[in-house]
């Protein structure tokens, strides 16, 4: 079956980068968000940085009109009726995400296939607010999306291997690479990432160093791109909360205890970059 025409759900800052890649890759667009704004944004953001892939010649100024004129935005699921693939990226809530693909379900083709681009909620239970389980799969892409090479494949108990094959051959038409990982909570990338994050938050909560300090010494001694503090703000505090409570309940363990700081800097509304404010302050 012939993937042409995406729909990808949450106009964030994980949906606005997986747009750009379909519409870089030449697919037809539509990006979907509840707030006109989130998809105001969105836009903006992607026009920006293809402006910049002008300006450093990795494409021309038609190539980005064309690909601008194949990306639209809208508020309505519905739309999703003429699509053959969605992809869905909003809040890390199990309740929030079964709504978004149980009214999915009612108007995408009945060949379309449904990705959640989930960072650690199970599959099988988003697959099974649906009537075509066996067409719903995990498609974890990492941030930023058009930089990251990775993208974390999630099967679910009765996705078909038609449906995983569908979406691999598609991630390769993205340039991007797919690994396949079994649906356990946070997946590969979370479970072995999320906990360094948290144990990170817990040495500033005990007073053991600073957070720059705590950044430097992963960054300089680990040869780690950007801090776990750094990463974590950029992540998102409230999307690494979630994460932590999905491994905290999912494994019953509790070395995946989330660290009371993070949870204190959530409740204050301190999410980190995208707010303004998690343990650096911007602008
Ligand atoms: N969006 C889009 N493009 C971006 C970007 C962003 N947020 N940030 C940087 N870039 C682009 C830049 O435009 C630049 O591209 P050009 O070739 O056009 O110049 C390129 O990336 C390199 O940028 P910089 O030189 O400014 O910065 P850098 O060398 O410090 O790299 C980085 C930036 C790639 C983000 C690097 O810091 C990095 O790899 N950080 C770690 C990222 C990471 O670990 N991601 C995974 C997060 S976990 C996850 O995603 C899973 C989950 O479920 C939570
Ligand atoms: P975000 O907060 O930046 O964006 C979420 C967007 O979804 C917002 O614009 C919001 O308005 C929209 N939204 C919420 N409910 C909606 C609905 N019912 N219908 C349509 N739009 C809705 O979040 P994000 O960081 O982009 O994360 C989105 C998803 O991607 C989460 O599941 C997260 O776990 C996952 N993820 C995040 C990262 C990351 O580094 N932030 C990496 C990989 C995966």
């Amino acid at each position: 079956m012939a993937i042409n025409t995406v729909m990808v759900i949450g106009a964030g800052q994980m949906g606005a980068g997986i747009a750009q890649v379909f519409a870089q890759s030449g697919f037809d667009v539509k990006l979907n968000d509840l707030q006109e704004e989130a998809l105001e944004k969105g836009r903006a953001g992607i026009e920006k940085r293809l402006t910049r892939a002008v300006e450093k010649g990795r494409m021309t100024e038609d190539e980005k009109t064309g690909r601008l004129s194949r990306l639209a935005t809208t508020t309505t699921l519905a739309d999703a009726h003429d699509c053959d693939f969605v992809v869905e990226a909003v809040v890390e809530n199990m309740d929030v995400k079964k709504k978004v693909f149980s009214e999915l379900d009612t108007h995408a083709p009945a060949h379309a296939i449904l990705a959640s681009n989930t960072s650690s909620l199970p599959i099988t239970e988003i697959a099974a607010s649906t009537k075509r389980a066996d067409q719903v799969i995990g498609m974890h892409f990492m941030n930023p999306v058009p930089v990251m090479k990775l993208v974390e494949i999630i099967r679910g108990l009765q996705t078909s291997d038609e449906t995983y094959q569908a979406i691999e051959d598609m991630t390769k038409q993205l340039s991007k690479t797919p690994v396949e990982v079994r649906d356990f909570p946070g997946f590969v990338s979370n479970r072995v990432l999320m906990p360094m994050i948290n144990e990170a938050i817990y040495t500033v909560y005990e007073g053991v160093a600073e957070p720059e300090a705590v950044d430097e010494v992963m960054k300089l001694g680990m040869n780690h791109p950007m801090g776990p503090l750094t990463l974590a703000d950029f992540i998102g505090l409230d999307t690494c909360l979630y994460i932590m409570e999905v491994l905290h309940e999912g494994f019953g363990d509790s070395k995946y205890r989330p660290c009371p700081l993070l949870r204190q800097y959530v409740q204050a509304g301190w999410l980190g970059k995208k707010s303004g404010r998690g343990f650096y302050q911007y602008e």
